[in-house]
Formats: structure tokens, C-alpha cells, sequence
């Protein structure tokens, strides 16, 4: 039995340490105790809240979800207005910007505090006496809705600060930001309930923010990274932006990992490319960076115009969405059948290129979409991925927009289209009768990380296959000089190229020459894994759906897939004819079971090696029997980190997962 004495003071042991680990979990990115035994202390302070109901508290860090809902926010008037930032799109305006500075302040070099400009929404968080009061959103920058119960339910916000020494009162600002990962899966779980699908992840943390049931803002994954302060009082904080964020770090507010000090222009361009090369890998979208004066005294000497202050700017990145009209919608056929409708757009500038066509994926996305020829859509292009279709702007939609619906019979080959129950595209049932199957197939067996044949571009392969100088990979091999030389945009030179390219792609490896084939499910990886577990082609050809399902990494579905696809006769005479070409590779040596000294393990090769290329580290790790990923978890054993790493080194440190160097790595291949 437990008194009540005993149970306070137990209840504020446990509300300490969870605290503490909080701040070690959010802030620090070190956890030091499991999440199971964080969990049984979460639930032993539960309990004894349920048993002793009056030593629940606010600012408890069970006290985070269970609020009934409102029937609407109310205002809260912000003391300290939250500003705006003024733009630059290019080099010249961040160096005017910089230029104003120097002038006014009388310096020749200015140090900047350099920040992502995180794609989420700004939030004042008000802490009395270390706890949290009050959560607002921005609205119109003097006046805001007050959000509270919903900022509660936000694990990276604490409850109570973290520490000593904070002012009376703080007031916290940062952005509420929905990673892209948990926007992914929130968009499936929608999906699956059928209920509305956010189109990206800043709609979607401003959507999960304004509910006014806060039990359903708990349930959406959002984040919080602080960058600022407004009010203060009863307290002083540092002299310079970048020790006051510190400071915050140390009260348990977390900041973005990526924050630099940097000087001068030269420092805020290299740290907008470097960040701009960054963004893909970063789990949440940033639309820019922005640089702030670092000395607070300087920011005051500067002051503002209107509502954004001449201390700071946001230097963006080229918008990754744009809106343009929809003129037509085309259907593909791809290497495997796949009937892929394609939007023909009026052109537009977006993520930093001029596009004219966008994937638009499947029928079904279609109909969720509800797309329909003649809309005005938004396009969504980021990084090297596939420009798509992300919306329609309904608003303006025009009469006569007309719906689509995807072709009974293969645009190119007439075949009849089928569509598979549990897929969602529809295929082309041609097989290699069907002309686009069979460009697809060539071009894919020509690719660099295929058979690698130099000058062998996707135009060509049309061409060659339009003037029925080909019909499939093998036949490439029977090509002479004078029929290429003869082909539009073909001089003599470029010719006996080719046929110089085609003569060197002979000799290969197992594993190019399987990769190359094009098998349904067999990527780069497996086909490295099947090289090395059959040791011989002949082998692979043989082997039976039993044998391959034994194969690291072969499920089921890829065995079937591999096994159907050798069934086929016309594959099996186009391997002939390629063999018979003079095709070849050196043999591979197995490496027995015994000797398989990384069985089991998983690693991530990051930056740059000097003794070998990154392929060959991976080809020798897969013979040891490791595998090879692409990206860092928990479930990664090693990260190995080469010259000029990428983020994936920072996240191998951030959970924890052995990183080794080149030495270590070729001490552990012996
Ligand atoms: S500072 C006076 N820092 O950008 C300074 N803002 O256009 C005002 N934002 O409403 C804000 N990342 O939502 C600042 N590192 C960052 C930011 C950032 C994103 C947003 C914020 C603000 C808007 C200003």
C-alpha cells in the first residue's frame, strides 16, 4: 500500500525522470533507456494518477491528450508582434541585403545565424514560470487563435521546461512542421478510411493543428523546432541569436540539427547550397533558408520595415509547386506493360526546370484526384523524382473538362489491357509483341547500370526499332556500321561508336547481364544477390521456386516472377541469341557459407572510398553474405563513412549505429 505521501512523492520522482528523458529523447537525440522502460515509467505515474486523482497537474506528461473538444479557438493577441520575412530568389538579392547591413552597421563582415526555412506553420508557445500556458498560431502576426490543447498533444513541445534559469515568462517561437514520412502514412491511413487525403505535408500540419477536437491532433505526427523568442520577462537571455537558441536547447526546446553561424555573403551562399543539396534527404520540407543578424544589438540598430524586420531574410529555394492547365492526358506502356497515363501540361516552370509532362500514376489516382482534361492542376516537382500531379484547382474548373478513362486495348500494340485485382495499373498484355514493351526492354538492357553501352540513348533505340533494324536486345549484336551510319542524326563517326560500344559491353559481369534482362522484381540488388548465391547463369536458369525462395532477400513473389519469366520461350531464345553473340563475364568464385563472415549484417555505404568504387564495396560486402541498404534505421548494424558523407552519417550518430571507416571496413572484409 502506498500512502498518499508516499504516492506524491513518487508522482514527481517519475515526472522528473520522464522529463529528463524527454529532453534526452527530443532535444539531445540520445535516449538512454529503452522505449519499453520508458513506457513503464509513463504507466506507473498513470496508475498512480488514477489512484490519486488530485496530484494530477497540467503540466503532468500524462496530461497531453484526453481535452474535450472546443467549439471554437479563441483569440489570443500576440505582445510582441510575430513578423514576416522579406524574400530573396537569387544571389544579388542576398548580396543587396548584406550590402544594407554592412552600410548601416559600418562593418565589413556581418555574422549570420543560418537557418532551414521550414514548409510548416509558426506557433508562440508561452511559458509561466517554466510551464506551458498558452500555444497560439500566428494568424495575421498581432492576433492569433489560441491552440493550446492541441500544441499539447505535440511530443517535441514540453510540458514543462526542462533545466534552471529561465526567464518568468518565455515565449517560445518555432514551426509546427509534419515530417514527410508521417505525411505519407497519415495520406494512407486517410486513403484506407476513405476520407480526405492532404495535399502536402505544410496543409496537413495546418489542418491537424485547427482541429478543434485536440484527440485527433494527437493522432497526426507533428513536430516542433524552435527559432525564436518574442516576449520575455523576469529573466535575460543571451546577447546573440544563435547562444539564445542555445539556451532554449538547454530548457528542452529542440532546434533544427542543421542551424550554422556563418559569415559574410560567401558563408550564407555556401550554406544555401550546401543545404539545398541536403533537401531531398531531409524528412521534412523546407522551401528556403534564412539568415539572421546574429547580435542582438545589431538587429536593433536595423529595425524593421513595416512587418518584416531589415535583419533578417529568406533566401528560397525554386518552388517545387506550380499551377498550370492540364491540355491532354496520354497513356504510356512501360517496360512491363504498365499503362501509365501521362499529363500534358502547358509548360511551367517548377523545381528549378521547365515541365511538360507529369505522371498522373494510375486510374485510381486519377479518380481521387478527380482530374479531368482541360483542368487547372498543380504540379508538384521535387528533386530528380518524376514531375506528378498533386491537385486540381476546382475553383477554376471549366465547363467541358472532360473525365478519362483508360484504354480496353494497348495504345501501341492493340492488345487488350488488363488489369490485375490487387494492382493498381493496368497492363498491356502484348508481352514482347507489343512494340513499346520491346523499346522499354532495350532501352533498359542498354542502361548504364545495366550493360552500360555507351551512346545507346533511348532515341536511338526507337529509331533502331522503328526502322525494324532490331526486335530485341540480341539483335543489337548483328548490327553493322553502314545500317546505323544510315539512321537521322547518325554520321560515320558516331556510328562505328556504337558498334566499338557494343563490341566492349560484351564482356560484362553476372550480375549486369541479369540486371539487364529486365526481370519483373529484380533490381540491381537482387540480381547481385542471384549472381552470387548461383554462381553461374546456367544455374539461376534452373532453378526452381523452392531454391530461389532460400535466397536472401527472394520472397514469393519475386521467385515466381523469375521462374515465369525463363518459362517463356521467347526470353529463352533471346538469352540464346545473346550468349551465342559472344556475351561473357568472368566466373564467379561462391563464397562458401562458412566463409560468409558478414551473414546477416546490414550496412550503409556513405561519401566517397579511396581504395574502391561503392559498387565494388557493395559486390565484396553481398559476397560476405551482408546486405547492402540504402537508408539508416535501428536495424542498420553499420554505416560506413567514406569521404564527404551525406546526412545518413549525422542519422547513423543520431540512433546510435556503428559507423566505420574505410580501414575499419577492409579490416572487416579480410
Ligand atoms: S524567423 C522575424 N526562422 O517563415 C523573424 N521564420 O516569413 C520571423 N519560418 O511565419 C520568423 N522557418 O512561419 C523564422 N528558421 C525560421 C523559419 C521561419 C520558417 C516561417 C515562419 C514565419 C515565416 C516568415
Amino acid at each position: 500500500m502506498t500512502t498518499a505521501a508516499e504516492a506524491k512523492k513518487r508522482v514527481q520522482q517519475l515526472r522528473d525522470e520522464i522529463n529528463h528523458h524527454n529532453y534526452l529523447y527530443y532535444v539531445e537525440d540520445a535516449p538512454e533507456i529503452p522505449d519499453s522502460e520508458y513506457d513503464r515509467l509513463l504507466r506507473e505515474l498513470q496508475a498512480l494518477e488514477q489512484e490519486y486523482p488530485d496530484l494530477i497537474t497540467t503540466d503532468s506528461p500524462t496530461q497531453r491528450v484526453g481535452a474535450a473538444p472546443l467549439k471554437a479557438f479563441a483569440e489570443v493577441k500576440h505582445k510582441v508582434p510575430m513578423l514576416s520575412l522579406n524574400n530573396a530568389f537569387d544571389e544579388q538579392e542576398v548580396s543587396d541585403f548584406d550590402r544594407r547591413i554592412c552600410e548601416k552597421l559600418e562593418r565589413k563582415e556581418i555574422t549570420y545565424a543560418a537557418e532551414p526555412k521550414l514548409d510548416g506553420l509558426a506557433i508562440s508557445l508561452l511559458y509561466e514560470d517554466g510551464v506551458l500556458v498558452r500555444g497560439a498560431t500566428r494568424g495575421d502576426g498581432s492576433s492569433g487563435e489560441d491552440v493550446t490543447q492541441n500544441v499539447r498533444t505535440i511530443e517535441t513541445i514540453p510540458l514543462k521546461l526542462h533545466g534552471k534559469g529561465f526567464p518568468q515568462t518565455l515565449e517560445v517561437r518555432g514551426e509546427v512542421i509534419m515530417t514527410k514520412s508521417g505525411f505519407n502514412k497519415l495520406n494512407e491511413t486517410q486513403r484506407a478510411k476513405g476520407e480526405k487525403t492532404f495535399a502536402n505535408p505544410r496543409n496537413a500540419a495546418a489542418g491537424s493543428l485547427r482541429q478543434l477536437d485536440s484527440n485527433i491532433t494527437a493522432t497526426r505526427p507533428l513536430e516542433f523546432y524552435s527559432y525564436g523568442v518574442g516576449q520575455v520577462t523576469g529573466g535575460k537571455l543571451a546577447s546573440r541569436h544563435s547562444d539564445i537558441l542555445k539556451q532554449l536547447r538547454d530548457w528542452g526546446l529542440r532546434l533544427n540539427p542543421e542551424l550554422k553561424v556563418v559569415k559574410g555573403v560567401k558563408g550564407c551562399l555556401e550554406y544555401y547550397q550546401n543545404i539545398l543539396n541536403k533537401r531531398e534527404q531531409l524528412n521534412y520540407d523546407i522551401d528556403g533558408v534564412v539568415y539572421k543578424v546574429d547580435g542582438l544589438a545589431e538587429q536593433d540598430v536595423m529595425g524593421f520595415v513595416s512587418r518584416a524586420p531589415r535583419w533578417a531574410i529568406a533566401h528560397k529555394f525554386p518552388a517545387q509547386e506550380e499551377m498550370t492547365t492540364l491540355l491532354a492526358i496520354d497513356v504510356q506502356v512501360g517496360r512491363t506493360g504498365a499503362l501509365t497515363p501521362v499529363a500534358r501540361l502547358e509548360p511551367v516552370f517548377v523545381g528549378g526546370v521547365t515541365v511538360t509532362n507529369a505522371t498522373l500514376h494510375n486510374q485510381d489516382e486519377i479518380d481521387r484526384k478527380d482530374v479531368r482534361v482541360g483542368d487547372t492542376v498543380i504540379v508538384r516537382r521535387a528533386g530528380d523524382v518524376i514531375p506528378e500531379v498533386v491537385s486540381v484547382v476546382t475553383s477554376k474548373r471549366k465547363k467541358g473538362a472532360r473525365k478519362f478513362k483508360m484504354p480496353a486495348h494497348c495504345p501501341v500494340c492493340g492488345s487488350e489491357v488488363l488489369r490485375l485485382d490487387d494492382e493498381a495499373a493496368a497492363r498491356c498484355t502484348g508481352g514482347l509483341f507489343c512494340e513499346a514493351q520491346r523499346k522499354e526492354a532495350i532501352k533498359h538492357f542498354a542502361a548504364r547500370k545495366a550493360m552500360d553501352i555507351d551512346g545507346l540513348g533511348d532515341k536511338l533505340v526507337e529509331q533502331l526499332v522503328d526502322e525494324g533494324l532490331i526486335h530485341d536486345a540480341a539483335d543489337l549484336f548483328t548490327l553493322k556500321k553502314d545500317d546505323v551510319a544510315g539512321l537521322e542524326r547518325m554520321a560515320d563517326k558516331s556510328a562505328q561508336n556504337l558498334i566499338d560500344a557494343l563490341d566492349k559491353s560484351r564482356s560484362t559481369t553476372l550480375d549486369r547481364f541479369i540486371f539487364s534482362l529486365g526481370i519483373r522484381q529484380v533490381g540491381e540488388t537482387t540480381a547481385r544477390t542471384l549472381a552470387q548465391h548461383f554462381g553461374s547463369f546456367d544455374a539461376l536458369m534452373k532453378s526452381k521456386e523452392d531454391e530461389l525462395i532460400n535466397v536472401s532477400d527472394v520472397g514469393p513473389i519475386v521467385a515466381e516472377s523469375i521462374c515465369h519469366f525463363f518459362h517463356e520461350k521467347h526470353n529463352r531464345d533471346v538469352i540464346n541469341k545473346l550468349l551465342k553473340a559472344g556475351i561473357s563475364w568472368p566466373d564467379i568464385e561462391v563464397t562458401p557459407k562458412s566463409k560468409q563472415t558478414l551473414a546477416e549484417k546490414t550496412f550503409v555505404i556513405t561519401g566517397t572510398l579511396s581504395s574502391m568504387g561503392r559498387d565494388e564495396a557493395k559486390a565484396k560486402l553481398i559476397a560476405l553474405g551482408a546486405k547492402v541498404t540504402g537508408s539508416v534505421s535501428k536495424k542498420t548494424d553499420y554505416v560506413v563513412v567514406g569521404e564527404n558523407p551525406g546526412s545518413k552519417a549525422t542519422k547513423a550518430e543520431q540512433l546510435g549505429v556503428e559507423i566505420l571507416d574505410e580501414d575499419k571496413l577492409l579490416a572487416l572484409m579480410k
